[in-house]
């Protein structure tokens, strides 16, 4: 798509969300859809650039890995991605981030405005709530997470990613997740658990015990967003924490 095309698209969509959201309108300016300079990260984010290649679906869904794969080249191909409706209203994809060889891979369902704009993961309030989750288990961006997403690209409005926009960007966390090789995987919220695990059950279904994905214990809790909302799901989230940390010490890990 265009430049301009994609300003207004981003346009009409901020207008939508600021509507809908108590008719507030946050001011904030409009980015700069032209090519940019990769931004500096502990982690691979990417600004797309203007003028690439576009990718399809099918190639981001590989069977097998690439050679030479890495972080980087997937938040490349990430940011040029044309494999869903996703990439139209994307601003910054957003390939996730966190430290090198990760205990724990963090999954969350796809960027917000925040990280829409910054091209990181879970930067807004919710973000914020997540690092102080990790952090009581000795557990952070810095040291030992990477904080991934089921969707590389922004939902409009943040609904819900479809299914075929969730199964367009898999061979991309796939990818991450063989290059990085976890310990353990912690889904926040019904998206990723219902996408990694294959179900339709509720969060409050899948949640409190250890499951399975790719041979890793993987658990679920809730998303951090719905914490904000809700302040009772907080003691059951960190049952699923100490869950999480019980189960790297059974491994034999030390967080801190
Ligand atoms: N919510 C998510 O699920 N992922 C993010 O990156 C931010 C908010």
């Amino acid at each position: 798509m265009e430049t301009d095309a994609r300003r207004v698209v981003y346009e009409a969509l901020t207008l939508m969300e600021d509507t809908l959201a108590d008719g507030y309108r946050s001011g904030l300016p409009v980015p700069e859809f032209a090519e940019q300079a990769p931004i500096e990260t502990i982690g691979t984010a990417v600004t797309p650039p203007r003028a690439a290649a576009p990718l399809r679906a099918g190639s981001a869904r590989s069977t097998s890995l690439p050679k030479d794969d890495s972080l980087a080249a997937i938040a490349t191909e990430a940011a040029r991605c044309m494999g869903c409706r996703l990439a139209a209203g994307r601003t910054r994809s957003v390939p996730g981030q966190g430290s090198g060889r990760p205990l724990v891979m963090v999954i969350g369902e796809g960027p917000g405005a925040e990280e829409d704009r910054t091209g990181l993961p879970f930067v807004g309030p919710a973000g914020q709530l997540l690092d102080k989750m990790l952090g009581s288990i000795g557990l952070s961006r810095q040291d030992n997470c990477f904080i991934g997403n089921i969707v590389k690209c922004r939902p409009p409005m943040n609904r819900d990613p479809a299914p075929d926009e969730q199964a367009a960007c898999m061979g991309f966390l796939d990818r991450q997740i063989a290059l990085l090789r976890p310990r353990a995987f912690l889904a926040v919220g019904r998206i990723p658990a219902q996408s990694l695990l294959g179900v339709k059950d509720g969060i409050g279904k899948l949640r409190g015990t250890v499951h399975e994905y790719q041979g890793v214990p993987l658990i679920a809790t809730y998303h951090p967003a719905a914490l904000l909302r809700d302040e009772s799901l907080k003691r059951p989230a960190w049952e699923d924490l100490k869950l999480l940390k019980s189960v790297l010490d059974g491994q034999g890990h030390q967080q801190q």
